[in-house]
Order: C-alpha cells, then sequence, then structure tokens
C-alpha cells in the first residue's frame, strides 16, 4: 500500500540540505529572491517591482510561474489549469501551463523544460508524489520555490502545500452515509456496501479513504454495514490514475460475483466523481435490483452533477478550485515578494482557509506548511449553492454546466 497518511510510510530518499522547502527548516523565504535567479531579460523581477510601486501586487508585471498538471482526462484539471493561467496572468505574470497525460516521466520533464525556460516559482499537481525527485532536485538546485499544489509531492523542495482537507473529504463522504441511513439507529437492519478508492500514486487517496472509513467503522465493526465483497482494504479497492473505466470493470466484476443473485447492494462509497462515474454505469447497467444505490463522489464534475439531477449519484464532495488558484496566486505573491509566510496571511485571501503545520509530510518528520481550503457536500437538494458561486449555471432542463 503506497498510501501515506503522517506517520504511515514515508519514503526517505529525499534531498538533503535544500534553502528552500518543507524540509528546510520551514524556510519561508527562497534563498534567491526571484531578482536573484535567471529573470526574462525584458521582465520585471518582483522584488524590482515592489521597489517601484509598493501599492501594486507583489509580483505584478514580472516573473514566469510554471504550472504542471497532471492530465486534461480528468475534468477538474482542466479547471484548475484554466484558473491558474488565468489569474497569474491577470496579476501580471508569465506562464506556462503543461499537462503532462498523466506520464510521470512527462512531468519530469515538461518541469524541467520550465526550470531550463526561467520560472521563477512553480506549481505543481503531481500525478505521483514519490516520482518527481529528478525534477524537483533541480527546482531546488534552481532555488526556485515550488508550491505542491491539490496533491503533495513527497520531496523536500516543496517549499508549501495547497489543498483543500483531504481527510475532511472522505470524513464527509462516510458522515454522509451514516446520516442518510441513519445508522446509528438501524437496529438489526444491516446495509450492503461497496467502496472504490482512487489512485495509490496520489498521495490524496488515502486521506480521502481514510476519512471515509473512519466515520463508517463503527457500523463496519457492528455489522450494520456489511461490505458483501470482502473487499474492503485501500489496496483491493484501488483505482489506478482514477480511471472511470477502471473503477467501471471492477464495480461490473463486483456486481456479477456478489450481487448477481439478487442481493442488495445499498451504497457505493467511490472516493471522487470520475470513479463513481463508472460505479454509476455499472450499477445502472449491471446491478439486478430495483432499489436506487447511494453513491458518494467528489469534484463536482458536470457528468456527476447531471446524475445527481437524475438520481443515479447521491451526492458529491464539492471543492472550489477557483477559490485554490486564488491561494495559490496570494502565496506565490507572498513567496517572491520575500514576505513572511504564516496564518496571518490568511485573512487576505478572503477564503475561508486553515494554515496547517502538523498534518503533512514530505519526509519523515519534516513537516510541510499547508494551506488547506474547505469542502462542501453537494446533493440534489443544494445544487443551487453551486449555481451561486458563479461558476456553473443551470439550464432550463435543470443540468448544471460549467460557466467558462
Ligand atoms: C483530487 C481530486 C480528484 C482526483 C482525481 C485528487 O488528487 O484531489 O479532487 O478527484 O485527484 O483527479
Amino acid at each position: 500500500m503506497k498510501r501515506k497518511l503522517l506517520g504511515a510510510l514515508l519514503s526517505t530518499a529525499m534531498v538533503a540540505s535544500l534553502t528552500v522547502g518543507c524540509g528546510g527548516g520551514n524556510d519561508t523565504t527562497p534563498a534567491d529572491t526571484p531578482a536573484d535567479t535567471e529573470a526574462p531579460a525584458d521582465a520585471e523581477t518582483p522584488a524590482d517591482n515592489e521597489a517601484d510601486d509598493a501599492s501594486a501586487p507583489a509580483a505584478a508585471g514580472g516573473g514566469k510561474i510554471g504550472i504542471s498538471m497532471p492530465t486534461q482526462s480528468l475534468e477538474r484539471w482542466n479547471r484548475d489549469g484554466a484558473y491558474l493561467d488565468e489569474q497569474f496572468k491577470a496579476a501580471g505574470f508569465e506562464t506556462v501551463l503543461t499537462y503532462s497525460d498523466n506520464d510521470s516521466g512527462k512531468q519530469v520533464n515538461d518541469i524541467q523544460n520550465m526550470l531550463a525556460d526561467g520560472v521563477n516559482l512553480l506549481v505543481v499537481a503531481a500525478i505521483d508524489g514519490e516520482a518527481l525527485n529528478t525534477a524537483m532536485n533541480e527546482a531546488a538546485e534552481a532555488n526556485v520555490p515550488v508550491i505542491s499544489y491539490d496533491r503533495l509531492i513527497l520531496n523536500d523542495a516543496v517549499s508549501y502545500y495547497v489543498s483543500f482537507d483531504n481527510y475532511t473529504v472522505g470524513k464527509l463522504q462516510g458522515e454522509f452515509i451514516v446520516d442518510t441511513l441513519d445508522l446509528a439507529n438501524a437496529g438489526d437492519t444491516v446495509y450492503n456496501m461497496e467502496i472504490t478508492a482512487g489512485d495509490p500514486a496520489d498521495n490524496n487517496a488515502g486521506y480521502f479513504y481514510q476519512g471515509a472509513m473512519d466515520a463508517l467503522q463503527p457500523y463496519l465493526d457492528a455489522g450494520t454495514l456489511n461490505v458483501v465483497s470482502g473487499q474492503t482494504d485501500f489496496d483491493s479497492v484501488a483505482t489506478a490514475q482514477w480511471n472511470t473505466d477502471t473503477a467501471l470493470e471492477r464495480a461490473q466484476n463486483v456486481l456479477s460475483s456478489y450481487y448477481a443473485d439478487g442481493t442488495q447492494l445499498d451504497v457505493w462509497l467511490c472516493s471522487n466523481d470520475s470513479t463513481a462515474l463508472g460505479v454509476a454505469q455499472a450499477v445502472t447497467s449491471d446491478y439486478a435490483g430495483s432499489n436506487s444505490v447511494l453513491i458518494t463522489g467528489q469534484d463536482g464534475d458536470e457528468a456527476n452533477l447531471k446524475n445527481i439531477v437524475d438520481g443515479v449519484q447521491t451526492m458529491t464532495v464539492y471543492k472550489n478550485v477557483s477559490n485554490e488558484s486564488v491561494v495559490t496566486l496570494a502565496l506565490a505573491k507572498a513567496i517572491l515578494a520575500g514576505d513572511t509566510i504564516d496564518d496571518s496571511l490568511v485573512p487576505s485571501f478572503g477564503i475561508e482557509c486553515a494554515f496547517d503545520t502538523e498534518s503533512y509530510e514530505t519526509s519523515e518528520g519534516n513537516k510541510c506548511p499547508s494551506f488547506l481550503l474547505v469542502p462542501n457536500v453537494i446533493t440534489k437538494d443544494n445544487l443551487q449553492d453551486l449555481v451561486d458561486t458563479g461558476l456553473y449555471t443551470m439550464g432550463d432542463d435543470g443540468y448544471l454546466s460549467a460557466a467558462n
């Protein structure tokens, strides 16, 4: 199992004595400011800009940001990439945005190219949290700060981590199941459940799984919840690359092996929307029962929101990734301006967010200062909350589309 919760197995093959990084004694300032690093000849450095006009954004007019996203095949990263790119550009930065097709080797290359291109700061959502050491070591050598975006990179070159509270995402899914089925008052009723988790290479996947399982474990122990397939441990239920077809195939196998005899399925815990999409498809086409199955998710992908309207998926844990990029931009500006980075920065975000110096480690014992946003439960009953963010519109048919 590659899941990495705090205190769990952690890679020790980390680079030593980096000046910038979670493992560098929580240094909050790059050893070299962007002014000292290779800056594009025609661009003012953030430091220059500060001196010119203290009222301007910290790094307006200068600085190049490398934005490395994992893949365009999973909906959310398209939104993350677009928001980050737009927001950094609007703040006066040059940007280089890449998607690495879920191929870690390509992501290393993409980041190396950004460093060769003279980026002043990297924002990286890792495909595999353990596979970026070559690129991270080069970033550290070049004194380029790295913001680990959404997914933690297990390398001490990472300066800061911006994400949602990943454990809480899973906890919300588990608690939703507990509350919706009123498990505390279930008496002798037994609900049958199956589980689909995320990509073992993604450091987040273990947090989602554990948050949900911690909420459900008392009911599994009491027998109120019963996993008919017996497949409960993370490795048995994980989904490589969060792939919808992989989740679909496993769900079809589980349904044909354990539910074809008419056994009722009540719940399918899915860690996110791309896996929930595959599971919902399998339940729709391959489940013999006629009851509606409670299916969880995460993200608010368009296809899943449609499934929620249609009653095929029950909930999603929504994470406002536009806000995640707002926090990332504010943090990047503060890093490049050499500001002190601690919880005093949070009010300037205008977004609910915790500064957490305990929960995440880039290597054993090396805590990574993290800014963690707050996720929310979305069901059929509060879809309007998404429309109210301004990031979705609702059509006459009641379906939501991402507003561009
Ligand atoms: C993200 C989730 C997403 C999953 C697959 C995770 O790292 O936090 O929001 O559903 O990756 O893209």
